[in-house]
């Protein structure tokens, strides 16, 4: 509210400072009551000092207590709060949207107020066995439930154990844990602070250091020198198994720019598992730390999801960054294209998005198509939605190395559960050329690959070409399709692919990936990161854009000049189109049914 512009317009202005003192009065009124019952809350003969009796508990205890009182004034002030606050995340103007609901009700003298029935969720309260199973769900690095168990250890003499001994260091408290921007942990070191997101239990055949665990996260140092430990916290033991730690793997080249000490870069860090632990499969959780006793303020679990048998393709998506633009029904169509052509999965990592899209996610999550994991920048970078936006728009260097990190999560996530990983922006669709499937198109590409070396490649790269917008409008919409399937309508593409390697897109062979950039492999297990280029003739990765990467925009002249029809994607037309019409029918985007 523009508060100086008071002093011209009297009676308006007036009117606006006595609604203000109105609303205030009664917010404060309702805060008032509301710390009121919290205080009456806090006196029930509860808190007894135990360390495990967890926030959980009292959440829990709470809420029950809530429910049994309800007395209506309390009823109504929590309403009113929770309404405010509820309508003040849609809009800027809090104040004014408390006033709505504010009028509404005083305007309704008639109804007695103990008639109003408020639209509450009236699920009964969670037990604490299901706030730990959503906890974990929404923090999915939490060793929670091997806390919930190792912390009734009492604390206590260590026995020696590995190489060293501690007499202070006790399992951190998940209470104790530095997290920093909601998904990440922290570690401060003498030189470089750490930042951490993700551990990972490697066992792979082909890695050379043995079992070990990988970390994903950021430090805010290139060439880091601090020597760190990791912790090894392992189910049924007391004590954890310390280690130093192996390397930092940096995934970046310094040539690519923000090669500077202060920002945070990405890395894999590995720690190797003592052979004494070897057949004890993977560590519950680990800590990082400095000093090897030091007492950690993180702790992660470590992942390990390892099926009987692997499926074939796993597509991973960077972080959603839309917030504004309505991208839901070009979203539909890819998710069933990409899925239709043989992805078992897609992983959607999420920073922002608009509410329509937030419904097509939700929609095919349910249907276990494809997976979202919330995500948010580390260290001072920004997450406050359009601000965050604005910044990853202008920081580009930041923006890629921020990418790294869902990148690397899903790989590691994931290794073990698919053949082959791919990682396409929702604008991309490797499209076989001979073959119906990516499972045929790959069976081809195998067959060739080892024809010219008898071994597996630690990736399988497709050429680039650009299907630009433009190129249809010149040339009108198709009849038969509908115009809001964008890609079965933008059939012209440039003639020309970019050039071999640039900006390709691979299907990576996670038994041999150790770090992964956007486009091919950094550093690979077995025999280096060999990539087997595939054959135009065989496949072309298909880029739906406005206009072609900045860095080319000479050569995108000639591509627009030069375009053909390429209807390569008309072969999943009746599918796509009843697949894409019936889910948008589903989810109202044609108006209620
Ligand atoms: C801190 O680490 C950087 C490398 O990341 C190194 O160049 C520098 O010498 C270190 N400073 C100290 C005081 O050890
Ligand atoms: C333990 O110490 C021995 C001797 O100092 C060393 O060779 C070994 O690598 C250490 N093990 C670990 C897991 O750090
Ligand atoms: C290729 O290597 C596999 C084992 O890696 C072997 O079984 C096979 O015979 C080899 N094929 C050729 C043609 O050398
Ligand atoms: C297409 O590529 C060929 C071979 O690299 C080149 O000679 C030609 O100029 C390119 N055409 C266009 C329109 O870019
Ligand atoms: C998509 O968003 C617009 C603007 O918020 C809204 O009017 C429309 O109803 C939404 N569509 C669906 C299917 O929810």
């Amino acid at each position: 509210m523009k508060w100086q512009n008071c002093g011209g317009v009297g009676s308006r202005c007036v009117r606006r400072a006595l609604l203000f003192v109105f609303v205030w009065g009664l917010v404060m009124i309702a805060a008032v009551q509301f710390r009121h019952v919290e205080n009456s809350l806090r006196e029930t003969p509860t808190a007894e000092e135990s360390a495990n009796d967890l926030l959980l508990d009292d959440i829990y205890r709470r809420r029950e207590i809530m429910k049994n009182r309800g007395s209506s004034s309390l009823g109504l002030s929590r309403y009113l709060l929770q309404r405010s606050s509820a309508d003040s995340s849609f809009s800027n103007s809090g104040g004014s949207s408390l006033l709505t609901t504010l009028t509404t009700i005083s305007n309704n003298p008639t109804k007695n107020p103990s008639d109003l029935e408020p639209l509450l969720d009236k699920r009964p309260a969670k037990t604490e066995e299901e706030l730990i199973e959503e906890i974990e769900q929404r923090i999915p690095s939490l060793p929670l439930a091997y806390w919930n168990k190792n912390s009734k250890y009492p604390a206590g003499q260590s026995k020696t154990k590995g190489n060293y001994s501690c007499s202070n260091l006790k399992y951190p408290s998940i209470y104790d844990i530095e997290f920093n921007n909601v998904y990440w942990q922290t570690m401060r070191t003498g030189n470089g602070t750490f930042q951490l997101f993700g551990a990972y239990y490697d066992r792979r055949k082909l890695s050379r250091i043995g079992p070990a665990v990988r970390i994903v996260g950021m430090i805010d140092r290139i060439e880091p020198t601090v020597k760190t430990h990791c912790q090894f916290w392992y189910d049924g033991e007391r004590d954890p198994i310390i280690v130093e730690t192996l390397e930092y793997k940096y995934i970046w080249y310094p040539k690519w720019g923000n090669y500077k000490q202060g920002i945070y870069q990405p890395y894999v860090i590995a720690c190797k598992i003592p052979q004494s632990h070897w057949s004890k499969g993977p560590p519950a959780s680990v800590s990082m730390v400095e000093k090897n006793c030091d007492t950690p303020s993180n702790n992660l679990r470590v992942i390990y999801n390892k099926p009987e048998r692997k499926k074939d393709f796993a597509v991973c998506v960077k972080g959603l960054d839309f917030l504004h633009e309505d991208l839901s029904v070009r979203l539909v169509e890819w998710i069933e294209l990409i899925s239709l052509l043989g992805a078992d999965k897609i992983f959607f990592y999420q920073l922002q998005v608009h509410p329509n899209v937030t419904k097509i996610l939700d929609h095919y999550q349910k249907l276990g198509m494809v997976h979202v994991t919330p995500l948010t920048l580390p260290g001072g970078q920004p997450n406050v939605p359009a601000f965050q936006h604005m910044y990853l728009t202008k920081k580009t260097n930041h923006k890629r190395q921020n990418e790294l990190i869902p990148y690397n999560d899903c790989l590691y996530k994931h290794m073990y559960e698919y053949e082959y990983i791919a990682l396409l922006d929702v604008d991309e669709v490797i499209m076989p050329v001979k073959d119906a499937t990516w499972q045929d198109l790959m069976k081809r590409v195998l067959q060739k690959a080892l024809k010219i070396r008898n071994e597996t490649r630690a990736s399988y790269n497709v050429r680039n070409v650009y299907f630009l917008d433009d190129l249809l409008h010149s040339h009108g919409y198709f009849k038969g399709m509908p115009k809001y399937m964008h890609m079965l309508q933008h059939v012209y593409r440039s003639q020309n692919f970019t050039k071999p390697n640039q900006y390709i897109k691979c299907f990576h062979n996670p038994e041999r990936v150790v770090t992964l950039h956007n486009h091919f492999p950094l550093a690979c297990l077995g025999a280096g990161c060999t990539s087997y280029p595939i054959e135009t003739e065989d496949a072309q990765l298909q880029h739906y854009r406005a206009d072609c990467v900045k860095s080319l925009k000479k050569t995108c002249v000639q591509y627009r000049e030069n375009s053909v029809l390429d209807t390569t994607i008309w072969r999943y037309k009746d599918q796509l189109i009843e697949r894409v019409t019936r889910t948008l029918e589903t989810l109202g985007f044609f108006g209620p049914s």
